[in-house]
């Protein structure tokens, strides 16, 4: 049995979105981690929908118990990314959150910015509590680069200078590209400046926004996000 590989599929589980589009590659992940290591984790198959916490957090204490030095180091090169997710939102005290207080986190991390400015980056936040579920909706912040419609992926273009630029196309034309960054700048670029375009997969929006929130921060955005 290859630890390495079961620690990678555990990866990827916690990574995964948890929609319909994904089930039968979530349910091969388990069959395959319950398969390498002779366990069962209680995953439910067929399931899309609500991240299945138990299940993942299972698996988790399988590999620290097993292989606590190749789990330490897995840990570490993950960090938030893996059961950081999970375990982050299962030990929120929901009811304490504050939507004053999430309005004021809101600004704090940025998120005005891209969402409610004039010429924003991303899409308009309202309704997001009727549109997400709370998994959903923290999965989308923490992992913006799962499912990125079209128009929110990034432009690189890499110039003749030996320049890298990435941002959202505001206004192209035959003989240039303007690209709003991510620190709110414009900035034009000449065809003939360009060496290499091409439509990035990932989002604009930043990974690890959420890294130093503590819990009752998640509630207190929560709530304003839910509104
Ligand atoms: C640099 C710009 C930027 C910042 C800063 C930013 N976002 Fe985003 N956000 C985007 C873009 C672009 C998208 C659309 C693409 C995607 O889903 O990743 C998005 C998508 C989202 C979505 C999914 C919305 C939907 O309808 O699918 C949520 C929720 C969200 N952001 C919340 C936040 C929160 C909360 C913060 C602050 C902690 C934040 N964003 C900070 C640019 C940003």
């Amino acid at each position: 049995m290859g630890i390495g590989a079961v620690l990678a599929a555990s990866n990827a589980l916690h990574r995964i979105s948890w929609d319909k589009s994904t089930v039968s590659a979530r349910d091969q992940l388990v069959m395959f981690l319950e398969n390498e290591t002779r366990q069962t984790f209680g995953y439910k198959y067929k399931a899309s929908g609500t991240v299945q916490t138990a299940a993942l957090n299972r698996v988790t204490e399988w590999a620290e118990t097993n292989y606590p030095s190749e789990f330490l180091k897995n840990e570490k090169s993950q960090g938030l990314k893996t059961r950081g997710f999970a375990e982050r939102l299962a030990s929120v005290d929901w009811g304490q959150g504050d939507a004053e207080r999430g309005a004021i986190l809101y600004k704090n991390l940025q998120c005005a910015r891209c969402h409610d400015a004039g010429n924003r980056l991303g899409p308009r936040l309202e309704g997001l509590g009727k549109r997400f579920s709370r998994d959903d909706l923290f999965r989308a912040i923490i992992y913006p680069n799962e499912q990125v419609p079209e128009r929110y992926r990034a432009v690189a273009i890499e110039t003749v200078d030996g320049q890298y630029i990435q941002g959202a196309v505001v206004y192209e034309s035959v003989d240039g590209i303007t690209l709003q960054q991510t620190d709110g700048k414009t900035r034009r670029i000449n065809r003939d400046q360009i060496e290499f375009q091409t439509r990035s997969n990932k989002s604009l929006m930043p990974e690890g926004l959420l890294d130093q929130a503590t819990p009752l921060d998640l509630a207190d955005l929560y709530q304003f996000l839910s509104r």
